[in-house]
């Protein structure tokens, strides 16, 4: 069996994650790392396979079947252009980039080279959201509340808004990814952030920040991010229908109705392999079950950007339906 050949760009916590992953399966071999600090991608290589490369150039030179890009959110743009150039499919990891405009472009380049790529949204692959889907399949959502409730991870750019976009853009995109499978696309989004940044330094991010959602089909909803804690506190999703109440984080899926309570368990590892698995099949050309492409993950950070862009503003930020594949305006309005 000819193996899938993958390249990697960066070599920090997520994409160790995803070396481990790919050198699980026997169908993948690595065949180089590069990062901004090289022994960062000796480290990597050493441990899961490849070699370190020079840069993106050298990487491709190697002509990978499938490239991996795993920057910091600041980061992104120049990978993606390099990959698309050399029209090689393209997981990138989320937030698909600090900006709208860097994300609207690639979003753009991917549309017009008809590039397979995914997303590293994997909530999307965990096997409660079948589950939620089905309870709600009879029952519109009336009202949802998502959380992102957690202490500052461990990594210098994190605390910078310029670096990650912030932790709603960052973080809670998980959460808002998942809001947008069950409740649908937001139209309109008031947030407030608190204007004060974690205890760390040359921190300028808001340490909490909450959000008033409203949706094409009626439903309310909000979404809070906190960073002010000393453990992920909680990371999940509350929905509301008419009889129904759903609690869904990434370990399991509570259901109270007219039947009583049931607890659903849930191993998120599952998930995150199985992103690993949908991308590398797909790649190779079995089955086609990327959940979230490049494109869908734009309406995604354009939600994230909205919340930010309002706590930050202090003004209510209208967004416009997702006009698939590819949308090249911004598709956001402000309200002063
Ligand atoms: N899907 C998930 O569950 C998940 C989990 C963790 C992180 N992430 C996302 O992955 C991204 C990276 O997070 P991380 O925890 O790995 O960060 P990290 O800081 O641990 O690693 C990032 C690596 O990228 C390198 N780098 C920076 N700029 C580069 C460039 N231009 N070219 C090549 N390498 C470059 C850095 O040197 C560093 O080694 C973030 O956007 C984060 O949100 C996703």
């Amino acid at each position: 069996m000819r193996k899938c050949r993958v390249g990697l760009v960066g070599a920090g916590g997520v994409a160790q994650r995803h070396a481990r992953v790919l050198a699980g399966f026997d169908d993948v071999e690595l065949v180089g790392v590069t990062d901004v600090a090289p022994q960062a991608a000796s480290a990597l290589a050493a441990q899961h396979g490849g070699r370190a490369r020079a840069d993106v150039a050298e990487l491709l030179a190697t002509d990978p079947d499938a490239v991996y890009v795993c920057v910091p959110p600041f980061a992104h743009g120049p990978t993606e252009e390099a990959v698309i150039d050399a029209g090689v499919p393209m997981f990138v990891e989320k937030p698909v980039a600090v900006d709208l405009g860097t994300a609207e472009r690639i979003a753009d380049l991917v549309a017009r080279r008809g590039l397979r790529t995914a997303v590293g949204h994997h909530w999307r692959y965990s096997s409660l959201l079948d589950e939620a889907r089905a309870l709600l399949a009879d029952r519109p959502v009336r009202m949802v509340s998502g959380a992102w409730l957690d202490k500052v991870p461990p990594v210098a750019w994190w605390s910078r808004r310029d670096r990650s976009g912030g932790p709603v853009v960052e973080q809670a995109a998980h959460v808002l990814d998942l809001i947008r499978v069950l409740a649908g696309e937001v139209t309109e989004v008031t947030a407030y952030g608190n204007g004060t940044p974690p205890p760390v330094d040359g921190a300028d991010i808001d340490s909490v920040t909450t959000a008033a959602l409203r949706f094409a089909d009626g439903a309310v909803g909000t979404l809070s991010a906190a960073c002010v804690l000393g453990w992920k506190h909680r990371a999940g999703l509350e929905v509301l229908a008419d009889g129904l109440a759903l609690s869904i984080t990434e370990d399991g899926l509570s259901i109270r109705d007219a039947d009583g309570e049931r607890h659903v368990p849930a191993d998120p590892d599952a998930a995150r392999v199985a992103v690993d698995r949908a991308f590398i099949n797909a790649v190779r050309g079995i089955g086609d079950d990327i959940r979230v492409p490049y494109a869908e993950a734009l309406a995604t950070q354009r939600l994230a950007l909205a919340v930010a862009d309002s706590a930050r503003t202090g003004a209510t930020v209208r967004l416009a339906a997702p006009t698939a594949p590819t949308v090249l305006s911004t598709g956001v309005t402000v309200d002063a």
